[in-house]
């Protein structure tokens, strides 16, 4: 059965966060004067459990889903992930796969495929030491996140992707070594607008560059021409080098907003449901779970919220938008 919303989008893919902690903490992301002792994070016993998790994606599975992507937080942070991976893959779904710093990943990549994750998305800012360790906030090297990313392609957790968000003036001067460090390798870049995520991160539209004026400065030093997306509703546009040296992507929510396809929706760890990056609030499902509910209850309520949707934040982003009190994007995961 497929569920289709307000709009006439169709419901396919859940991201999936285990957790909201991570062991980074990117200034855009989770700055450490908000993200400190005093935070609170989710307590274990909230966190939904990796049985709760695979039962509701099989509800999803029913309803449509076929992609599922794991986040954070940092997701490889959280005990026993392989287990979890091994559970969805029974689901048969299309993809499965996860997006990672890539802190832990050299150690990982191994288990990670061998339980069955099909390929990953690896989140890296800068491949100049110093500009690294400042986004992270936490001096993590970057050598161990590229150790990471080649460990992945060797077990086969391919095309490894490797996501940058460029902010201006911060990591913007690494556009053209990123693209040139990974051309050629197989890795798929795919440079990041930065966008008004959560409350605490400090957006600003000035700190944005733009897809356009990323494009171009590939662009002039190697010719790129633009690659049908690979499904609908793709987040990612995709641009090849023209000397086959392989592609790239930019992902434009800021420039040039992507809601009209938009086919996912978000647990959290703790198990409410959103059906926006951006949302204030979503719908609590730990609660009927743990109270009893029954797959057909959980069907009701999924089919409810995808039925009713509306969402179309990047669309209708203003001065306005951008100070709702929306969910932080180490909690929604992305
Ligand atoms: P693929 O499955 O490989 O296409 O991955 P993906 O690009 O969907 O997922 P990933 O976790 O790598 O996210 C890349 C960037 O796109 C992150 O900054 C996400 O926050 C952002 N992103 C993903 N989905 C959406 C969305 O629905 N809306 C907006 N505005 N941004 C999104
Ligand atoms: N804008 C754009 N991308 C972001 N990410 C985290 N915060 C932001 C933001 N404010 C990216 C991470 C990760 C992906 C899930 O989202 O770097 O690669
Ligand atoms: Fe952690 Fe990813 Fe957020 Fe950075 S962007 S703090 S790595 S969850
Ligand atoms: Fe989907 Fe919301 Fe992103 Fe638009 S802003 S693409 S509705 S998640």
């Amino acid at each position: 059965m497929n569920l289709v919303d307000t709009r006439g989008r169709t419901l396919r893919d859940l991201r999936i966060s285990i957790t909201d902690r991570c062991n980074f903490r990117c200034r855009y992301c989770m700055p450490k004067e908000i993200f400190n002792r005093e935070y609170e994070f989710l307590q274990r016993e909230l966190l939904l459990s990796f049985e709760e998790i695979t039962r509701l994606t099989r509800v999803f599975t029913k309803l449509g889903v076929d992609k599922v992507r794991i986040t954070g937080g940092e997701p490889l942070l959280r005990k026993g992930v392989e287990t979890l991976i091994a559970s969805l893959g029974g689901l048969g779904l299309r993809d499965l796969t996860l997006t990672t710093n890539g802190s832990l990943l050299s150690r990982k990549a191994e288990s990670l495929a061998a339980a069955g994750l099909r390929r990953i998305t690896v989140s890296l800012d800068s491949l100049d030491a110093k500009v690294f360790a400042a986004m992270n906030d936490v001096d993590f090297p970057v050598s161990d996140v590229l150790e990471g990313i080649e460990a992945a392609a060797t077990v086969g957790l391919t095309p490894v992707k490797i996501n940058m968000v460029v902010k201006r003036g911060v990591n913007s001067g690494g556009i053209l070594p990123m693209a040139e460090h990974f051309r050629g390798t197989g890795h798929i870049v795919r440079f990041i607008e930065f966008m008004d995520v959560g409350v605490s991160n400090g957006w600003r539209l000035d700190d944005v560059v733009p897809a356009q004026e990323i494009l171009e400065t590939i662009n002039d030093r190697y010719p790129l021409e633009p690659v049908e997306p690979n499904y609908k509703g793709e987040v990612a546009g995709r641009w090849r080098y023209r000397d086959g040296a392989g592609e790239i992507g930019v992902i434009t929510s800021i420039s040039q907003p992507f809601c009209g396809d938009c086919t996912r929706a978000r647990l959290s760890a703790e198990g409410v449901l959103y059906t926006c990056l951006f949302a204030t609030g979503g719908i609590d499902f730990r609660g009927p779970i743990r109270d009893g509910a029954s797959d057909a209850d959980l069907t009701a309520m999924i089919t409810d919220i995808w039925e009713r949707r509306t969402d179309r934040y990047s669309e209708m982003r203003s001065e306005a938008t951008v100070n709702l009190p929306k969910v932080e994007m180490s909690y929604i995961g992305g």
